[in-house]
């Protein structure tokens, strides 16, 4: 077992069908720590750097113009085992073949339009993560809540 980190996405489709709070409610019975999370517009240079082991491909484009289209949701999770756990959540990316129970086999119906997007490793995660919020302090309820204000 290992704690990590990962960075998880609602995209411009989920935000607008409202399954921000599904999303986030699946996550956290599952027992994961939520440490940021933000509602965000993002630019095209954002959305190349997250997705750029892609932009060789044919749709790179087309997937850059979407995730751009409206906002998203994004999220840092952390723990055990998160990275491998939350891709079982997510599902397969077309939703077609996406099992039932997992967040694209209930709510998606397309390929170009899954609903939410997971890092895929711990290099991924690392980098994604940084791309949207930065480096990330490690939180605690101290830091929220310190003794003096109790
Ligand atoms: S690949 O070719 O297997 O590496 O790509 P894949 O993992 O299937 O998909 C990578 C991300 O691109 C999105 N995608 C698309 N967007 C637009 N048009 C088309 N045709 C398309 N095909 C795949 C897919 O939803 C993946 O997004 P993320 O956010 O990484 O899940």
């Amino acid at each position: 077992m290992s704690l990590q980190r990962t960075f998880i996405m609602v995209k411009p489709d989920g935000v607008k069908r409202g399954l921000i709070g599904e999303i986030i409610k699946r996550f956290e019975q599952k027992g994961f720590t939520l440490l940021n999370a933000e509602l965000m517009t993002i630019d095209r240079s954002k959305a190349e750097y997250h997705y750029m082991e892609h932009q060789e491909k044919p749709f790179f484009g087309e997937l850059v113009d979407f995730i751009t289209s409206g906002p998203v949701f994004a999220m840092a999770w952390e723990g055990e085992n998160v990275i491998e756990v939350s891709r079982l959540m997510i599902g397969k990316t077309d939703p077609s073949e996406a099992m039932p129970g997992t967040i694209r086999g209930d709510f998606a119906a397309a390929k170009e339009e899954n609903v939410i997007h997971g890092s895929d490793s711990l290099l991924s995660a690392e980098r994604e993560i940084e791309n949207f919020f930065g480096l990330l302090k490690r939180r605690s309820l101290e830091d929220d809540f310190p003794f003096e204000d109790r």
